[in-house]
């Protein structure tokens, strides 16, 4: 495989300027500092989150789990203004990099927390709140030991179905084709799903960070897009999560090489 080429180290971002990672632009323009805006939401207060009282309006929400550097939240940020945005992420040191790009573009419309996926949805997402929860490239987890921190569980996808307004949307992607039979296997009983072809419109080399590396690499990608089955409640969706296998499918070591390309680019 040709590695991904490392950007060299780059000067400060300058107001007016366009970031590139890997050659292509992240969202947005860089501001002058007095427009920098305060998109980290530093702790997630007990409880249900109030979404009108954390952007100051009312607007749709879309959350981005397991955001990373947030090139996708920026994205999305950028094109549509009138929608407020969170994401969502356990490594502190990545979310900074996205944190520092949405306060320089001056960004309102979103926040960022350090907090885990299912954790955020079972504990501060309150029913029927959510228009739209992205989901880019979900780690699949290689070693055995870990198979349990796979995102994409029966319980996690009633939780997205609960956190979801009538007819809002879940869009998920991956690169690993087991991750993507596994989704196809378990999202229909909760969602209408539909693959989406070909690479974003919005974005051709790719929306997230790990979406260019795999496409780089040659690497298929997977993504459907997934409307909440309003017929289904709430209690049927839990026992229906009660019912559906875990994510136990075989990861394929082989796959794994990207991940520490991606690691160490
Ligand atoms: C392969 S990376 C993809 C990042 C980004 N979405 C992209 O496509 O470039 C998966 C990310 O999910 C995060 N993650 C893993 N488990 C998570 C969880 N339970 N909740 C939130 N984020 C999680 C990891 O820290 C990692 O940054």
């Amino acid at each position: 495989m040709p590695p991904v080429r490392r950007s060299p180290p780059q000067p400060q971002p300058q107001p007016g300027d366009i970031e590139l990672e890997f050659g292509v632009p992240i969202p947005g323009r860089i501001l002058p500092p007095e427009q920098w805006a305060k998109t980290a939401l530093k702790k997630v207060p007990p409880g249900l989150l109030d979404w009108d009282a954390l952007f100051g309006r009312r607007a749709p929400i879309v959350i981005d789990i397991g955001c990373g550097n947030g090139r996708s939240t920026l994205g999305s940020a950028v094109a549509r203004p009138e929608v407020d945005h969170l994401g969502i992420e356990i490594l502190p040191v990545v979310i900074r990099y996205a944190t520092r790009r949405a306060n320089q573009r001056g960004l309102s419309n979103i926040r960022f927390a350090v907090i885990g996926g299912r954790e955020f949805l079972s504990e501060h997402v309150a029913a029927g709140s959510v228009a739209e929860l992205h989901i880019y490239h979900p780690q699949p987890f290689y070693d055995p030991a870990q198979i349990h921190r796979r995102l994409i569980t029966p319980e996690f996808l009633s939780l997205a179905h609960r956190s979801l307004v009538p007819g809002g949307k879940l869009l998920l992607q991956t690169d690993h084709p087991n991750y993507w039979a596994y989704m196809q296997s378990v999202v229909p009983c909760f969602f209408e799903m539909h693959a989406l072809a070909g690479p974003w419109p919005d974005s051709p080399r790719g929306r997230t960070r790990r979406e260019i590396i795999a496409r780089h690499h040659g690497l298929p990608i997977f993504r459907g897009e997934a409307i909440r089955r309003d017929e289904i409640s709430v209690d049927e969706a839990l026992r229906l999560a009660n019912s559906l296998p875990p994510p136990t499918f075989n990861a394929d070591r082989r796959l794994r090489q990207l991940d520490e390309i991606e690691a160490k680019s």
